[in-house]
């Protein structure tokens, strides 16, 4: 594992921070997460792409060039070693004394790289449980920003009934999961969220779709409401670190389908991992 904080690299328990750091202090910042397959990370472009808009939508400048950010990115991955990994950058409005207006100095940039976080063999063989939660995000999760305290206490009100993800309902109307896109399947076509500021934009949720796109199976951008969830076939979720895990429970409600992955999700994860692996 390895950090690295506005030109330095050092190791991740180490100190790198200012305390007026305006991703510590405000959260004022957004971030990728990307998985690194035998030294590439999936969907570089994609992820690339996302995090300049991000940046753009919250109104930071980006310091680095995306030519550079490659280039720290793979620096990274040379100095830990690690050709298969996890890599987490932040960019945030940078360093200056606590104070809401924008401060007139370069953004920070951060990264850290470590092992793939493993999910036990059974989390995709058998899958899992969900927790339907409120939707009580603000209105532009398009914008994949540094503010994840309605997610991580959704999240956590999940893994405290024993379930792996909280799955969002909005004005009666499922968006996606705390920290993934989600799906069901009906008739053999999918059905997801359309993007909107409503969800975040996955890119797993592009691989996904390509793939659906080049199997025949249909990709429908149209939401759904938790009676529809209940009456579907399957459903799954997808997330870079994650890829796809099937969804076969609903905490209060019971089994989706035949409460086993379904023959869609198997196939779109095999074919997920074929691209990857
Ligand atoms: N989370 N929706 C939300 C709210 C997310 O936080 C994420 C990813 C996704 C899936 O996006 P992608 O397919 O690009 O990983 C959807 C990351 C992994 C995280 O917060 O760690």
């Amino acid at each position: 594992s390895l950090a690295y904080f506005n030109g330095r690299f050092a190791a991740l328990d180490e100190p790198l921070l200012p305390i007026e750091e305006r991703g510590h202090q405000f959260g004022d910042g957004v971030y990728e997460f990307f998985r690194v397959y035998e030294g590439q990370p999936f969907m570089l472009e994609e992820h690339l792409d996302r995090l300049y808009r991000s940046a753009d939508l919250i109104r930071i400048e980006i310091g680095q060039s995306r030519e550079e950010l490659k280039g720290i990115m793979d620096e990274l991955m040379q100095r830990s070693g690690l050709s298969n990994g996890d890599i987490y950058l932040q960019v945030t409005r940078g360093i200056a004394p606590r104070n809401h207006p924008f401060p007139a100095v370069p953004s920070s940039l951060s990264l850290t790289i470590k092992p793939w976080r493993e999910l036990p063999p059974a989390t995709h063989q058998e899958g899992v449980g969900i927790l339907l939660h409120p939707d009580e995000r603000w209105l532009n999760c398009h914008i994949k920003s540094l503010n994840l305290l309605p997610n991580i206490l959704a999240k956590q009100a999940a893994v405290d009934q024993g379930c792996f993800e909280a799955v969002f309902v909005r004005d009666g109307i499922i968006t996606e999961g705390s920290s993934a896109n989600f799906y069901l399947v009906q008739n053999g076509a999918i059905r997801t969220h359309p993007l909107s500021n409503r969800i975040l934009g996955g890119i797993a949720r592009e691989a996904i779709q390509r793939i659906a796109d080049a199997a025949g199976i249909p990709f429908i951008e149209e939401a759904f409401s938790p009676d529809e969830l209940f009456a579907a076939d399957e459903a799954f979720l997808t997330s870079s670190g994650v890829e796809l895990v099937p969804v076969v429970t609903v905490h209060g409600h019971g089994s989706i389908g035949s409460g086993v992955p379904g023959p869609i999700a198997i196939e779109l994860y095999r074919q997920y991992a074929a691209l990857t692996r």
